[in-house]
Formats: C-alpha cells, structure tokens, sequence
C-alpha cells in the first residue's frame, strides 16, 4: 500500500515538472500562440487555462451601460482655446477616478491608425520561420518579439503574442525594425510622441502645474511600441488575453481595432472600453500615481480573450526603463514637491524608474509594485 500522502506529494511535483516541461516546450516553438492555432487545435492547451480558485474571486462585470469610460474631446484645446480649461478639467476628473479616458479628435489621423493595425498584422501572419528571428527572452533587444513576457511567473499564460519595438529616446537605426511595419512604425510613432507631449501639457494642468512641469521631468523622453497579436480563442472563457494589471510606466497611449475585449477596474467592477472609431485609449501607469502622490491613479485593466480574431492593438508606453541596453536614466523619481503640503504629505519614497522597473517585473503581472514604495 503506497503512502498516501507521499503520493500526494509526489504527484503535484509531476503536475508541477509538467508545467515547466509545458512552458518550455511553448516557449522553444518560438511561434506563439498564433503557432497553436495555426496547427488547428480546438482545446486550449494547461498551461493556459485560468486556475478554478482565481476564476472563483473574480470581481463582477458591471455588463450594463450605465458606468461608460468618459471620451474626451480634444478639438480646440490649444493654448487659449476655448475648450482648453473645459478639457483639462474633464481629464483631471477622468484621471482621478478612472485612471483611464478615451480620446477622440487627437490629431492622429485614422488612415495612420488603420495603417499601423494592417501593419502589426502583417508583422504576425509572417511566415514563422521569418518571426523566429525576432524570438528572445533574455537578451534584451531593441526590436522584440516575444509570447507572454512573464511566462514563467503567471499562474497561467495570455491568450497573445508580443512585438515591441523601442523608439526613444535613443532611436535605433530603421534597419532594425522589420520591413512589413517599418515605415508605418516610424511614424505613428513620431505622432504618438507629440500627442504624448500634449497630453503632458493637459495633466500638468489637471494637477494646478505649468504646462511644461511634466515634460521637464522627462514623462515623455522615452517610449515603446507594444504591439499585441490576440488570436482568435476556441475557448475564451478558460484563459485571458492579458491578465488583470496596471502599467509600468508614466502613462500608455493605447490603439485598438474593433474586436473589443479590453475592460477597466473601476469601483472594483469590470467596465468594457468599448472600440470607438478614431478613439485612443490613455491610461495612466504606476509611475504617474507615484508622483501625482496619489492624486491620479493608475488603472487596473485587462483584455478578455475571443472567439473570434485576431485582435490587434498597439500599447505605446511611455518611461524610460525600456531600452535595456542604454545606461539607465540615473533621475530619482518621488511624489512632485509642488503637490505636497502639511495636508498632503509624500505617499511614497522616491526611487529610480530602474529600482521600479526590476520590482514589477518580479513580482509578475496583476501583483502592485506600487505598494512597494509607499511609506
Ligand atoms: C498592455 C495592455 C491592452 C490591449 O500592453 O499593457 O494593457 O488592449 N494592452 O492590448
Ligand atoms: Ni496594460
């Protein structure tokens, strides 16, 4: 009669040794989850499926319409503009709330952002032998293409696949990018960078600072484009698109096409952020609710995985930790001096973006690095 409880022991470490033979195994095909669905399968394999307790705490769907993500409209917000106060204060308020708002009329034309999803779709339905040169893990690179970042610390893997793509402050020759996105990368990313700057300009404002007091802490100096591939899901309701986290970064300037899936925590309730043509998503990162002390959040989020594919969207993070290779930005960053007051005294100690950056990565998706740095 073998001992039970030994043989208990001794089959979590099989089901365990499975998992990261399983991991691996995904990992070394170095074609994603595109690959899988390529190759027909009809059930999702373990390694992706959502734990039964962690489904079981899941927070409520709000399914109704009565919370909506607000859309800002930026016509007419230039210096002295009419709308300018009336937009900073619709921020401000978004900001502080939602940590996330769409904006429409931002001055990226739809032809660009229609152009950039047909590219970041070409880039995925290459041939896989062609993408397997962009595969890596460890070393970083300026041009990445990658399945599930954290990989090997998720309790289970994303419905997704990944190019990202580092564009400033130190922008790499355009040799690097590849050909079928390169020169659509290039731009969108110039003009996503003068429409982060403007939105700098609007939050220094929602926070009562000179318009320019963002931009000179170098919020925008650096970004990345993160470009999501989310293949159709035989089934959806087992795993996720992107599990439930906040962003690492100052801020995120988000293209989506219009599958949908994307949802916002918001009074502890999921809210859809439904696809809006022309729209951009913005959210705010973990490094903005540090130095705003708290006055604006950063927004918990996710993507629902889909029967129906693929979905594309284009994360542009903005901060300055991304491009592995430079030497790290050495600027400490805390909660902004102007804000603090007897009443309002610093929430968080102040930290380098790299000390951040290495915090969230350890700890894995969905867990807060924030908490980390508090006081
Ligand atoms: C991200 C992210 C959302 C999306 O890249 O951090 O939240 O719609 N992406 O792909
Ligand atoms: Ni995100």
């Amino acid at each position: 009669m073998v001992d039970t409880h030994q043989n208990q022991n001794s089959v979590q470490d099989v089901l365990d040794y499975d998992r990261q033979k399983e991991l691996k195994a995904f990992d070394d095909t170095k074609a994603g989850v595109k690959g899988l669905v390529d190759s027909g399968i009809v059930k999702i394999p373990p390694i992706f499926v959502i734990p039964a307790d962690e489904l079981s705490c899941e927070k409520s769907y709000s399914g109704s319409t009565h919370l909506q993500v607000p859309v800002i409209d930026l016509k007419d917000i230039h210096e002295g503009g009419v709308q300018r106060k009336q937009v900073v204060e619709e921020i401000q308020h978004a900001s502080a709330t939602w940590g996330l708002f769409q904006i429409v009329n931002h001055g990226i034309s739809e032809d660009v952002m229609d152009d950039m999803i047909k590219g970041i779709r070409s880039f995925h339905e290459q041939p896989t032998e062609v993408k397997r040169g962009y595969y890596s893990r460890d070393v970083p690179k300026n041009v990445n293409f990658l399945s599930n970042y954290h990989l090997y610390n998720a309790k289970s893997a994303n419905w997704r696949d990944t190019l990202s793509l580092a564009m400033a402050p130190v922008a790499p020759s355009p040799e690097e990018y590849p050909a079928v996105c390169r020169d659509i990368v290039i731009s969108y990313s110039q003009q996503v960078k003068r429409l982060g700057l403007t939105l700098l300009e609007l939050l220094s404002e929602g926070l009562g600072l000179r318009s320019n007091h963002l931009a000179e802490m170098e919020c925008a100096a650096g970004h990345s484009l993160v470009c999501h591939y989310y293949p159709a899901c035989p089934e959806p309701n087992r795993t996720m698109g992107t599990s439930e986290h906040t962003d690492p970064d100052f801020f995120t300037i988000l293209l989506q096409d219009q599958i949908g899936g994307l949802q916002v925590l918001y009074q502890n309730q999921w809210v859809d952020i439904p696809p809006v043509t022309g729209a951009l998503v913005v959210n705010l990162g973990d490094l903005f609710q540090l130095i705003s002390n708290d006055k604006f959040i950063s927004a918990t989020h996710r993507v629902l995985a889909n029967q129906v594919g693929p979905r594309i969207s284009v994360a542009c993070f903005f901060s300055n930790h991304m491009q592995k290779q430079l030497q790290p930005v050495n600027r400490l960053y805390g909660p902004i001096k102007e804000l603090l007051s007897d009443d309002n005294p610093p929430l968080y100690r102040e930290a380098l973006e790299k000390e951040y950056a290495f915090c969230y990565v350890s700890k894995g998706l969905g867990n807060s690095a924030l908490d980390h740095f508090r006081l």
